[in-house]
């Protein structure tokens, strides 16, 4: 286990370093990361590649045993940059350009932002390929989409566009452009999805779609040409990028493809274990977090402090869904600029306080357990389903407001979670054959070799859950022609024969158990077509017709939730098909204490974490080793406010 923080030396005089990196030894902190945002110090002027300063921070925290991870710095182009070559400033849809100021103000698609982008990032290979702190890179900082609407991506997008669709006949047919006119003559006529009389979302969808994928295509291409730069100089070094959970302009599946591993910045107000299995199931390896909360957030207004033992706690929430390394965001407040009120590990006086002992005390844990923790990764039985182009064909056309497809990410997860049950979080390109349950959030773009896959998937003894508005369209953001859910009607046993977007106008359904929820947004008519109906509408004119239903298929099952349910449905529902299956449960638990487990060769280690300010009772359904205390754990006890517990069991 690695404990970390992000440092800015170029903020504080040298004198002081010393005396953080000291600090930071004593906390137990033995890698920082560095320089991410640092290139006017590293460049002050166009080919003046100044590293004496870096070189010199480096020493002195060699000298207390930390290495360093090294961030590309062009999230943030130099003055000079940008006064020389003002066109790599991006444009919003108007086409206004932005201005010099923040940071992230720089076209990906730009020319001559590559080319500098590529310089800097050379020099630098070049200068740390064999230095002894150095243990790796960081590209850029939080990649955010590059929805730009510059000529530089105009033409790129165009180019893209050729390359996907060959020729302007092809791309004519499968965007429809016969309707409103829109049939192109000639490629330059292809726009950017500009701001037009009618808005920018009133663009072609299948347009917007490419457009969004183009954009996150061109993040990932500007990625690969740091990544192949640092590859050819430091091949002893790892690569990552600091990636953002929940964030979704990037298609993160294609950007981790040319790292070695995920990093990710984690800054929670409730549970972040949603985005920590999205983050693991990107690559389905463990993971780093690259910042990690430790203070109170704040750039003009503050947030709340975490209270004592918070840090601590989330710190082990992470660790428990798969991190690795846990590395702070920040070192210490900074005196200056936009984020001066961001809480570091230390306040502006630097006097070690709370929250450097409570690292510190991390520290010391990770000290003594990491050994155990070693070769441990999460493994379950559940997979949810996540993706990208269903994510973005959902914001351009959500069908009605509210319906999106992180509502009902987060609601499935959130049922197995109060189950204690673990998920993990996959995209559809995923092998699901060692998984006992897979969970589909709404497949609204549904291409008929995913469909194939999953109701081969039912047939061979899966279980599957299907959500409503799936397979509306195709991969192109076309609608389908066959009956919903088009492609897997055969494996749900039904056909959607009309739906009702009912919005936050409520109905209501009742299961097979006697049990009620309230449904709202999206009510599915499905007929039944070998399924069964498992719990059905209490009102308006389709009161008594099918709103779950589930199908027999195959050696496997397949259900259908065919509207929105409230929150509390999930954990019920969920719970059935828990208990059906006999999956892994590891103990019951409160509302706000999680679970998680990483599983090794002597066995699984479960992270139990209080996430409130009382205390929780807790009940094990297996003794347990408590591996802080090194001693068996009665099957109840009480986990204090924003307590961690590490056991080991053998189950
Ligand atoms: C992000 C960035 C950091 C910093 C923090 C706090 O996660 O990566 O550089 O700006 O937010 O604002």
């Amino acid at each position: 286990m690695i404990l970390g923080v992000d440092y800015y030396p170029e903020h504080w005089e040298e004198a002081r370093w010393p005396v953080d990196a000291k600090l930071m030894q004593e906390a137990g902190i033995s890698v920082v990361r560095v320089a991410e945002f640092a290139w006017s110090r590293l460049e002050p002027r166009e080919g003046d590649y100044q590293f004496a300063w870096l070189d010199r921070a480096l020493g002195v925290l060699a000298e207390h045993g930390i290495r360093a991870v090294l961030g590309t710095p062009t999230a943030a182009p130099p003055a000079w940059l940008i006064e020389k070559h003002p066109d790599i400033l991006p444009m919003d849809d108007l086409r206004n350009r932005l201005g010099f100021g923040a940071r992230l103000h720089r076209c990906l698609a730009s020319p001559t932002f590559r080319r500098y982008s590529r310089a800097i990032t050379t020099a630098m290979a070049g200068h740390y390929a064999s230095h002894p702190t150095v243990i790796g890179w960081q590209t850029d900082n939080e990649f955010s989409g590059n929805r730009c609407y510059c000529e530089a991506c105009a033409q790129a997008f165009r180019e893209w566009l050729q390359r996907k669709y060959g020729d302007l006949d092809a791309l004519n047919r499968t965007w429809g452009t016969a309707f409103w006119s829109q049939e192109y003559s000639a490629w330059a006529q292809v726009p950017l999805p500009w701001r037009t009389t009618c808005g920018s979302m009133a663009h072609n969808p299948s347009l917007l779609l490419d457009y969004y994928r183009f954009a996150s295509h061109t993040t990932v291409a500007f990625q690969r040409e740091q990544v192949e730069i640092l590859r050819k100089h430091c091949p002893e070094h790892f690569v990552t990028h600091n990636f953002m959970g929940l964030h979704d302009a990037v298609n993160y599946y294609d950007l981790a493809k040319d790292l070695d591993f995920v990093s990710w910045d984690n800054y929670p107000s409730g549970s972040a274990a949603l985005p920590h299995d999205v983050m693991r199931g990107i690559q389905g390896e463990n993971f780093w977090v690259m910042e990690e909360k430790c203070g109170h957030a704040g750039w003009n207004t503050m947030g709340p402090i975490p209270r004592p033992g918070q840090v601590r706690a989330w710190a082990w929430q992470a660790v428990g869904h798969g991190a690795d390394a846990i590395v702070f965001f920040r070192w210490r407040s900074c005196r200056s600029g936009t984020e001066q009120f961001w809480q570091g590990i230390l306040n502006h006086d630097a006097v070690p306080g709370r929250r450097y002992r409570e690292v510190a005390q991390l520290g010391r844990e990770f000290r003594q357990v990491g050994p155990e923790l070693e070769g441990t990764t999460p493994g379950n039985d559940v997979a949810i389903l996540y993706s990208y182009d269903q994510i973005w064909a959902l914001q351009i056309q959500p069908q009605v407001a509210g319906f999106t497809y992180r509502l009902w990410l987060e609601r499935y997860h959130q049922g197995l979670h109060r189950l204690g049950v673990g998920a993990d979080v996959l995209g559809t390109d995923a092998d699901l054959g060692g998984y006992k349950l897979v969970i589909c959030p709404p497949l609204y773009l549904l291409d008929d070799a995913l469909a194939a896959r999953l109701d081969r998937y039912v047939a061979d003894g899966g279980h599957l859950v299907v959500s409503a508005r799936t397979g509306v369209k195709n991969e192109h953001n076309i609608a389908r022609e066959e009956p919903l859910p088009g492609p897997l009607a055969r494996t749900l046993g039904i056909v959607v024969e009309d739906y009702d977007a009912v919005g936050q106008d409520t109905n209501a359904i009742e299961l097979h158990d006697g049990a009620r929820f309230k449904v709202s947004l999206w009510c599915d008519l499905p007929r039944l077509e070998g399924a069964q109906q498992a719990a059905r509408y209490l009102r308006d004119f389709y009161a008594g017709s099918p709103a779950v239903t589930v199908h027999d298929y195959g050696k496997g099952r397949a259900w259908y939730v065919g509207t929105v349910p409230e929150e509390r449905f999930f954990r019920h529902f969920l719970g059935g098909i828990v208990e059906d299956l006999r999956l892994r449960r590891v103990a019951d638990l409160p509302k706000g204490v999680e679970v998680a487990s990483r599983q090794g060769d002597r066995g699984r280690i479960l992270v139990l974490t209080n996430l409130t300010p009382q205390k929780q009772p807790v009940r094990l359904q297996d003794a347990c080793e408590d591996l802080f205390a090194r001693a068996i754990v009665a099957d109840t006890f009480e986990l204090p406010p924003y307590g961690v517990r590490l056991l080991r069991t053998t189950s």
